[in-house]
């Protein structure tokens, strides 16, 4: 099948590319690099099409999906912290970018359209875990952004006839994760810290809880979407189904890496929610999905790729 991948040069996307390349499909990438590297892609570039350009530009989008039977729309700017400081510039990435691509989908004809939503959609209810049929109730531009987005998913299934499914991502950890942004993700930013010799920085009092999903998880819920049957154009949990408080995260990384278990607290960070767990019973339904990876495994996977990293990092510098 003849794909393309949004954001293919990021984190997550990279990911999604790297198994579609190995399954045989020919993969396009559009990214506009504002996070992403050409570096993440470096394993499989003899095999994938590299356009540079924006999601939010109609010319791109369109010469982007020329030719494409189905869209992995991954491109984003991916922050809570930073939708709150620039939520203008995070809503052309995230909310435009989002419709940009769908109506350049709608009009080439490409016939399925799957999207990296969040779950920060959910917001601070105390109810968990989150299940799809919550009302959701962002609190920061971003996941407004995000849920906006899936509106407009389920509003092209129904008006278009565009096989469309949301998958609502629960903090994503895994190599190439990028540690050097503030807002990047925790995982990323305890396990550099550690082996930079630093103290990691915890928001808040460190009680906070999240569903860490590793990426391969992640590409096994993308990879099923691309087949499933039956997508109603409804969002799903995609997660690891396990809630996981932050200090003890952070406690297990240092005794991975064999540093010192210790934390600086910084005051809580406007927008975040406290705690976070996916039901995924619908994504065992719709997809088939099961997490095939455990938070134990998935650390060890990332750690074993930051100490490599790092490890050659030293070595240039040296
Ligand atoms: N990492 C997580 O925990 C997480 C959780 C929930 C949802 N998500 C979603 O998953 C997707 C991928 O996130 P990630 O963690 O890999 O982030 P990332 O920053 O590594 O990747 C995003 C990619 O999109 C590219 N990009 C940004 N704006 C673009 C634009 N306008 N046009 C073209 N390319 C653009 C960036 O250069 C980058 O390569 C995003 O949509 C994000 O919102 C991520």
């Amino acid at each position: 099948m003849k794909i393309l991948v949004t954001g293919g040069a990021g984190f997550i996307g990279s990911h999604i590319v790297e198994a579609l390349v190995r399954r045989g499909h020919r993969v396009r990438v559009i990214d506009n690099f504002f996070s992403g590297h050409r570096g993440n892609l470096a394993a499989v570039k003899a095999d994938v099409e590299i356009l540079r350009g924006d999601c939010a530009d109609p010319a791109a989008a369109r010469r982007s999906v020329r030719g494409i039977e189905a869209v992995f729309h991954e491109g984003a700017i991916p922050s809570v912290a930073r939708s709150v400081a620039e939520p203008l510039r995070c809503h052309r990435a995230n909310g435009t970018a989002t419709l940009t691509m769908l109506l350049a989908a709608r009009d080439a004809g490409v016939r399925r359209f799957i999207y990296a939503s969040s779950s920060s959609v959910y917001g601070d209810t105390p109810t968990l875990p989150k299940r799809e049929t919550m009302e959701p109730r962002p609190l920061s531009p971003y996941a407004a952004e995000k849920l906006s987005g899936e509106h407009y998913l389920r509003i092209f299934h129904r008006l278009f006839g565009l096989e469309t499914l949301s998958l609502r991502y629960f903090n994503i950890f895994g190599p190439r994760q990028d540690p050097s942004s503030p807002y990047s993700g925790v995982i990323s930013r305890f396990t550099t810290a550690l082996l930079a010799g630093q103290t990691p920085v915890i928001y808040g009092d460190g009680q906070q809880s999240r569903d860490f999903t590793y990426v391969g998880n992640v590409v096994d819920a993308n990879l099923r979407a691309l087949t499933a049957r039956g997508l109603d154009g409804e969002p799903v949990n995609v997660a690891a189904g396990r809630r996981v408080v932050l200090r003890a995260l952070l406690s297990a990384l240092a005794r991975e890496l064999g540093r010192p278990d210790e934390a600086r607290h910084e005051p809580a960070r406007a927008g975040d929610v406290k705690h976070s767990l996916a039901d995924v019973s619908r994504a065992r339904r719709l997809l088939g999905y099961r997490p095939r990876w455990d938070l134990e495994g998935g650390l060890k996977k990332t750690t074993a790729w930051y100490r490599e990293s790092h490890r050659l990092r030293d070595r240039r510098s040296g």
